[in-house]
């Protein structure tokens, strides 16, 4: 099997590396891809939000299979043409990938499908931002607002703040960018990533992750991409991923399926376990990045052939997946000023170290990886638990250099002292 993997991030790197591992897999290429991707796989640079464009590479490379990773090619409707071109995708169609797009598109499936998440208000009219945000944060109660951008915004169009005026100038700076500002109650309790393969109403979870979306130590600073993850969750009882899976997200599949818009492709549910029970902070159409570098590090079955069975309305026949004991641990390397302008152009060394997935990257006409982008490169430490895992990251962290650059020194720690519980 010859795979097409589109995107440029270490979630892809991290892709790739898992179906390098499958032994059906006979072929692979990225578009575009990094520094780090191309010791993996052949580079196209193309247009990978354009159909037409990736079904030429998709032939050209004589590709079984289309793995799109990012977000933005599936909202614009890439999978759906590379479909329609008779090709295998891994993605799903941009009526299912709304349930990322559009922040009101997944507040209504998911109040269709009776799944606990936070109570919220669309605002698109300036003149009703005030009395929204008195129905919001300190005076409904909750100790913040929580502020996004309706649409799409890598992870950063999120602004939570016990700050009125902050919470303010978020909402009053979309709006005037034209959009749409959701306002939602605060959900209070630890976070969970949960990858889940589907497809229509099958539903095939992954191993649990966190993340950690602030930029400094101990959840300090504004939200970025992602600083680190780690895999699996000790705290979270079985009983409760079983709830995620069976209360939210099969209802949800089961409501995208009734709506004519079957879900196939990986569905993200991002969630808070608050004293109430799991209840649902995001979904998104897609890998998370950085968590899919912990998760995919301990999968032992073959990602190509999880995926094209997804891809072929398949999976209800695939089974269990199978998993490597222990846990992984990402943490991300970002350069200077991220999430702010990033500096960029800076070599890096020691990038070319096992465990390490490139980002940011791109290689020089003399040779030297240098960074191009906010998030560069995402380190990923395997251990017989997370303290392990957690010891292995950080010690292959030691051996990057980038000028200016900054890491959580802090990813996984509160679980791995035991101090998370619900
Ligand atoms: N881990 C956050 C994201 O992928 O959106």
């Amino acid at each position: 099997m010859r795979v097409l993997v589109i995107g440029s991030g270490a979630r892809e790197h991290a892709l790739l590396l898992a179906l390098s591992r499958d032994p059906q897999v006979t072929g692979l290429s990225v578009a575009p891809g990094n520094a780090g991707t191309a010791r993996l796989a052949e580079q196209h640079d193309v247009d990978i939000t354009s159909g037409e464009a990736v079904i030429a590479l998709a032939r050209k490379v004589e590709a079984d299979l289309v793995v799109i990773g990012p977000e933005v090619p599936l909202v614009l409707g890439v999978a759906d043409a590379v479909r329609a071109a008779g090709i295998t995708c891994f993605g799903p169609s941009k009526g299912a990938a709304l349930i990322e797009g559009s922040k009101a598109f997944a507040k209504d499936v998911m109040a269709a499908a009776g799944v606990r998440t936070a109570s919220s208000e669309i605002v698109d009219n300036p003149a009703h931002l005030d009395a929204a945000l008195g129905r919001f944060g300190p005076p409904a109660g909750d100790p913040a607002w929580v502020v996004k951008d309706d649409s799409l915004a890598a992870g950063k169009g999120v602004v939570v703040t016990a700050d009125r005026e902050v919470a303010r100038a978020h909402a009053a700076g979309l709006l005037e960018a034209g959009h749409p500002a959701l306002l939602e109650a605060f959900l209070d309790g630890p976070e969970v990533s949960l990858f889940c393969v589907v497809d229509g109403a099958t539903v095939v979870p992954l191993l649990p992750a966190q993340d950690f979306k602030r930029v400094g130590d101990g959840d300090t600073g504004p939200n970025t991409g992602g600083m680190g993850a780690y895999a699996p969750l000790p705290w979270l009882p079985d009983t409760v991923y079983r709830e995620i899976v069976e209360q939210i997200v099969e209802p949800v599949a089961a409501e995208m399926v009734r709506r004519g818009s079957p879900f196939s492709g990986l569905l993200y549910a991002g969630l808070a376990i608050t004293p109430a029970g799991p209840a649902v902070v995001e979904f998104n159409c897609r890998f998370g990045d950085p968590e899919t570098q912990a998760v995919l590090a301990l999968l032992e079955s073959p990602l190509g052939q999880l995926l094209y069975a997804a891809g072929n309305g398949k999976l209800a026949e695939f089974g269990e997946l199978r998993w490597h004991e222990g846990a992984a641990v990402t943490v991300v390397l970002a350069a200077e000023n991220y999430p702010g302008r990033p500096r960029v152009g800076d070599v890096v060394t020691g990038s070319e170290a096992e465990g390490i997935l490139h980002a940011g990257t791109t290689r020089r006409d003399d040779g030297a990886v240098v960074s191009s982008g906010g998030r560069v490169l995402s380190v990923v430490g395997t251990g017989t638990d997370l303290s392990a895992a957690r010891a292995n990251a950080y010690h292959i962290m030691e051996s990057v250099r980038l000028p200016g650059s900054h890491f959580r020194t802090d990813i996984g720690q509160r679980a791995a002292e035991g101090k998370i519980s619900v």
